[in-house]
């Protein structure tokens, strides 16, 4: 990593206009084209009106005035395991494959006994740019995670597996 970057990685619920178009456009560039594009609104919503159990971790860089969002986790109670958080989590290109992911998970395990998601299984979908979405299985599984039963397929066709996480006890 680029040693004058400084990242700070902590819980928040505080959002500016600046981070959600962060947000909005690391989600239109990182995730699958088969998701439609996101718009500020959408964002914005999400970040600022949320159910009141969402939380978010992020990580900014402090180099700047104003510190960039440049990742963020979000997670909240799951509806049918009440044990368990639902999460989701995306970091913005340059900064990728640095560490940071890792590190937003480990404070996410802090929260929790239980982690679940959603992940794409097969680099079989494009990005934004044109460029493949390289699946992030590999990812969780480095970091401590399973594939469940579950399989989600939805009308758009983006086809994920259930991962989870579970604390050793
Ligand atoms: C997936 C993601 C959250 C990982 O965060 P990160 O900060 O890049 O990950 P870390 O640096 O902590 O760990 C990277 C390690 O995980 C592994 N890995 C496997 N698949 C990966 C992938 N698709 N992207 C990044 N790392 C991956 C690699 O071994 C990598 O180590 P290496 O660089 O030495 O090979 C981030 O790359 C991202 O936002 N990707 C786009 C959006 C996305 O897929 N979100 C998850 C939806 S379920």
């Amino acid at each position: 990593m680029d040693s004058s970057i400084i990242i700070s990685i902590e819980s928040s619920n505080d959002f500016s206009d600046e981070d959600c178009i962060s947000l909005q456009l690391m989600r239109n560039k990182e995730y699958p084209t088969v998701l439609e594009p996101t718009t500020f609104e959408r964002t914005e919503k999400w970040l600022k009106y949320p159910d009141r159990r969402t939380q978010y971790i992020t990580a900014r860089d402090v180099k700047f005035k104003l510190p960039e969002l440049i990742g963020i986790l979000t997670f909240a109670e799951h509806i049918e395991h009440p044990r368990s958080l639902w999460f989701s989590m995306v970091i913005k290109r340059e900064y990728q494959r640095q560490g940071i992911g890792k590190k937003m998970l480990d404070i996410a395990k802090t929260h929790t006994d239980e982690l679940r998601a959603f992940c794409v299984e097969h680099d079989k979908y494009v990005k934004e740019d044109g460029s493949t979405y390289f699946a992030p299985l590999d990812f969780y599984k480095k970091n401590g995670f399973i594939v469940g039963d579950k399989t989600l397929k939805t009308e758009i066709g983006l086809e994920c597996v259930e991962i989870i996480w579970r604390k050793e006890i």
